[in-house]
């Protein structure tokens, strides 16, 4: 069997990876890549081999690399430093006998500096164009929006507003729970076929914060409705009301992507990657609204 190197194992995604690999395979295949060792306790307790390393130090990475054969490679987090981070990631595989890498990259559809989330995608297309001419093989896992983070752009006084009030228009998302990615993720790290293979990790089904508003007024049977401001103007209320600046412009940018359709990319087979049905939007909704 070969040893997996998970990177980003502290974090949501790469934890719950951890969780999934090991009902798969035996835990002495599993390392993990952490930065901050206080943050690996639990790691450790299930098992999972520890390795340094941090992706803004190379030597740390070339160090961690060494006799791993997989490395599934969780896009790092920090959106200003991770262009040259991927950097230090991408040259450390090369020194690397790696022979496969399977990465976290994301859906899109405009790659240009006109997409309303230029600066989140940089990396992700730096890092999708390298692997595909690294010489090794490769799976992108171009993920959607967590569906987990569905509810976030749209602020906590949704059912006491009785509003959805976004400027998103008619534009649709495929969610996915960002726990079934991790799913999938395991998945393809242990089973064959996915050598040069790019996945939409997405929902098979897309839907528009419309279709959000209708089915939590379906859940709370109350009459939620649907606002899709100028973006000028949804900027100025939610500063109006004291949201944080960081905080209102990643929900513009966001609102601006889903509205030009850049994650309208559902995938009607990803059952075959996750194995069973995934869990529905509204079922999700429910849980958080119900
Ligand atoms: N599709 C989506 O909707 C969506 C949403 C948000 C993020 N993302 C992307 O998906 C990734 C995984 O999501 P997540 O929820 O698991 O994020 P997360 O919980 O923030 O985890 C990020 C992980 O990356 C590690 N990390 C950050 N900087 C590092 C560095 N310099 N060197 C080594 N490790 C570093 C963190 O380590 P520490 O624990 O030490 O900080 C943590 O383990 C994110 O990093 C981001 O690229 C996607």
């Amino acid at each position: 069997m070969s040893k997996i190197l998970v990177t980003g194992a502290t974090g949501n995604l790469g934890k719950l990876t951890i969780q999934h690999l090991r009902s798969k395979i035996d835990v002495s295949n599993i390392a993990a890549l952490v930065r901050d060792e206080s943050k690996a306790t639990e790691l450790k307790e299930m098992g999972v081999e520890i390795r340094l390393g941090n992706y803004d130090d190379l030597n740390s990475l070339v160090n961690a690399f060494k006799g791993i054969d997989k490395l599934f490679f969780v896009s790092a987090s920090d959106v200003e430093k991770r262009l040259p981070q991927h950097k230090n990631v991408m040259e450390a595989v090369q020194q690397s006998n790696i022979k496969h890498v399977v990465y976290t990259s994301f859906v899109r559809k405009n790659e240009t500096d006109s997409s309303p989330i230029a600066a989140l995608g940089k990396a992700h297309i730096y890092t999708d164009a390298f692997l595909q001419s690294s010489g090794k093989t490769y799976t992108i896992l171009r993920h959607t929006l967590y569906m987990e983070f569905a509810p976030y752009f749209m602020g906590d006084k949704v059912v006491e507003n009785q509003m959805v009030y976004l400027p998103s228009g008619a534009g649709k998302v495929a969610f996915l729970l960002r726990s079934e990615m991790a799913e999938i993720a395991a998945n393809v790290l242990t089973s064959e076929g996915h050598e040069n293979k790019i996945y939409n990790i997405s929902g098979e089904e897309a839907f528009s914060y419309a279709d959000i508003a209708r089915m939590i007024s379906e859940i709370t049977g109350k009459e939620i409705k649907f606002v899709s401001p100028p973006v000028v103007k949804f900027i100025q209320t939610l500063k109006k009301s004291g949201v944080p600046e960081e905080s209102i412009k990643m929900s513009a940018g966001f609102a601006q992507a889903i509205e030009q359709g850049e994650f309208d990319a559902p995938n009607p087979d990803i059952s075959k990657l996750l194995g069973r049905k995934p869990i529905p939007l509204k079922a999700f909704l429910k849980q958080v609204y119900g």
